[in-house]
């Protein structure tokens, strides 16, 4: 069958990924918290990143956005392309200009702001503000909650509230790639259903998106990919259903399916 050029460049960049990390370390000092990390997603992924507390997941994230090499003591080595462009060698500014936003654990929302100047900060870069009042707008049909109280303070708000904040000022920026560390930690149950539904939502809207969660079941449902991080390294990564949940969890532990077995029968 004849294929022209531009198909074949058509194919190529559905099947090409949109982020690929190689070989990514990242560093405290003399301690290396992440190592030999690689990893690619395709457009419209939803990847989990499951480990234990220190396996290293939200240093993994702070070096996707740059955070990680401001100077001082941190950075970070290896290659992180987004749709083609390196990331590792860019200020975190220019990487949300890229298309990648995090909502990042514990939230870090200016507290004595109102809900929409906490908006409005996600909106800094120049390309933003022509869509700020769109993006205003798509937010507050996403969380109506904030509509109501968005002039409110957000030091006075719940934990759940101020999480809509956060994922609201990241989605401000229109992001591509959107990386959510710790999603639901902390909040009530009835609250975790309601940021879910809204994770739903957003990825339905075909955004790329990282997600670190303690929450093993919720975190299995909730991707299509996941990777185990064990002590800053990748142990097992695959697809919810191809793999079972003893072997995740044996991942997440640190021990084989084997010492499972004969711990069990010994
Ligand atoms: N600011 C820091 N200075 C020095 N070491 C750090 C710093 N932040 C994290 N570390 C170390 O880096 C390693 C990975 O930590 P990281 O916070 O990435 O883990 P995590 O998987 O996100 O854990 P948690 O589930 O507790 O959030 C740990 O050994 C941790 O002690
Ligand atoms: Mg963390």
């Amino acid at each position: 069958m004849y294929t022209s050029a531009s198909d074949l460049m058509a194919a190529a960049s559905l099947s090409s990924p949109v982020l690929r990390v190689t070989s990514l370390a990242a560093y405290y000092g003399e301690l290396r918290a992440i190592y030999d990390i690689s990893l690619e997603l395709q457009r419209g992924d939803v990847l989990a990143i499951i480990g234990a507390n220190g396996a290293g997941k939200s240093t993994l994230l702070r070096s996707l956005v740059g955070l990680m090499n401001q100077g001082g003591k941190t950075r970070t080595r290896g290659v992180i392309e987004f749709e083609g462009q390196r990331l590792d060698k860019l200020t975190p500014d220019r990487i949300v200009d890229a298309g990648v936003a995090l909502v990042p654990e514990g939230r870090r929302l200016f507290a004595r702001l109102s809900v929409e100047d906490n908006l409005l900060a996600g909106a800094y870069l120049p390309r933003c503000r022509p869509t700020i009042p769109a993006k205003l707008e798509e937010v507050f049909t996403l969380f109506p909650a904030l509509r109501e109280r968005r002039r409110q303070v957000v030091s006075e708000m719940s934990g759940g509230e101020q999480q809509m904040v956060a994922i609201g000022r990241a989605l401000m920026s229109s992001p591509k790639l959107v990386i959510f560390d710790e999603l639901s930690l902390g909040l009530s149950p009835a609250m975790v259903e309601e940021i879910y539904k809204n994770f739903a939502r957003i990825v339905a809207s075909g955004t790329t998106t990282i997600v670190v969660e303690q929450d093993l079941k919720r975190a299995l449902s909730a991707c299509n990919r996941f990777v185990v991080m064990l002590e800053g390294s990748i142990v097992l990564e695959g697809r919810p259903g191809e793999v079972s949940e003893d072997a995740i969890t044996a991942a997440y532990f640190g021990t084989t399916a084997a010492h499972k077995a004969g711990a069990a029968h010994g």
